[in-house]
């Protein structure tokens, strides 16, 4: 069985991180996202590839994955000439492909057991089965009504307020049968949410929806980002360098160096190569990311750093993000959830 992640988005929301960083790879704690839904779709033993299907920058997404070696799993790129939509993406990734696929969007994080998932669209012989997860406001997602035997009834992708009357909506996974895929034009833009899912209702096929109550994000706005970050320090979702750590104490890695006399306050975490310097403070949810230095007596906290970043002396961080490259001047104050760019340079008594 392979497995397709639909990569190829320009991340226009998470913008201006994602000029240099596609979505698909912006770093979550110490890991690029993606490597947190290939671990996912290994617990799925007969799924033996992962195929990327990108558009947007992929020599950048290429060179975090390989040919897969380091994730324990078969990796292989498929870029499509011009963005092809999510339902072009998918036939054009799954040119040669018969056997049954698990599709996910490249930007949700989950909990679901997708073997579990897997399991139902089998034993119901569905054509196309997709999870659905509960939302408070349904308008920013797809829609999904079902019936009570679980069948889909209805999908409206990006809903107005006055058409929304439930709280289910596409958590952006998909397990299909390429026999399905003929109506899917080829060389168009075309959207599995717009025109392929709502044609396999039209036409009675057998589309089955697995309801999943666990944790669901798309981080694809810098709230969601920071949601993600908050929710597995806070253990509302537990991966990566969170299995099994105890969340009481701040996360350093060994290859970190904190100099004496500096505050940690849990939760938060510094990756390797970062360097702490005297009188510093790591308040909590804090996340520097590798190689960032942070000078003697700054003080942050609620803010995520980027690699190779650097902190000025007394400067004062709550709350933004802050892309890779950047230095933060002595005696800045930045009390907000600002989203700072690459390489962007704050000039010493900067308030923000
Ligand atoms: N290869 C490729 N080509 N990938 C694409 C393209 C394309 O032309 N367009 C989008 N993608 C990828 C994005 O990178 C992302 O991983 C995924 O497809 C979904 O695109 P988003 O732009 O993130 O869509 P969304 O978040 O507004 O809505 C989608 O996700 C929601 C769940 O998070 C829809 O599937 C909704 O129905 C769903 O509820
Ligand atoms: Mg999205």
């Amino acid at each position: 069985m392979k497995a397709i992640l639909l990569a190829g988005g320009k991340g226009t929301r998470l913008r201006p991180l994602t000029l240099h960083t596609p979505k698909p790879v912006v770093p979550i704690f110490d890991r690029a996202f993606l490597h947190y839904q290939i671990d996912q779709l290994k617990q799925v033993p007969e799924i033996d590839e992962v195929i990327l299907s990108l558009n947007y920058q992929p020599r950048r997404i290429e060179e975090v994955f390989g040919d897969g070696t380091g994730t324990g799993v078969r990796v292989r790129y498929v870029v499509e000439p011009a963005p092809l939509g999510t339902g072009g993406a998918i036939r054009y990734a799954a040119q040669d492909i018969t056997e049954t696929l698990v599709v996910f969007n490249g930007d949700v994080m989950t909990s679901v057991d997708v073997n579990a998932v897997v399991t139902l669209h089998r034993e119901r012989q569905a054509k196309a089965t997709i999870v659905l997860t509960p939302v408070d406001n349904p308008s920013a997602y797809g829609l999904v009504e079902t019936e009570s035997d679980g069948r889909v009834r209805r999908f409206l992708e990006k809903p107005d307020p006055t058409q929304i009357t439930c709280d289910t909506i596409n958590a952006g996974i998909y397990v299909l049968e390429p026999e399905t895929f003929d109506r899917i034009p080829k060389d168009v833009a075309y959207s599995i949410e717009r025109a392929y899912f709502p044609s396999l209702i039209e036409r009675g096929d057998t589309f089955v929806a697995y309801i999943d109550r666990g944790y669901w994000i798309d981080i694809g706005t810098p709230e969601k980002y920071i949601q993600v970050h908050r929710d597995m320090f806070d253990g509302r979702f537990s991966a990566g360098v969170f299995a099994g750590a105890d969340r009481a104490q701040p996360i350093v890695s060994p290859d970190a160096r904190i100099e004496d006399n500096v505050t940690l306050v849990a939760p938060c975490f510094i990756d390797a190569g970062a360097h702490v310097k005297s009188g510093a403070r790591v308040g909590p949810y804090t996340v520097l990311g590798r190689g960032v230095m942070v000078e003697e007596s700054a003080d942050l906290e609620n803010t995520i750093v980027w690699p190779n970043s650097r902190i000025g002396q007394n400067a004062v961080v709550h709350g933004p993000i802050i892309g890779r490259n950047c230095h933060v001047g002595r005696h800045a104050v930045l009390k907000s959830a600002a989203v700072i760019g690459d390489k962007t340079q704050l000039t010493d008594y900067t308030t923000l």
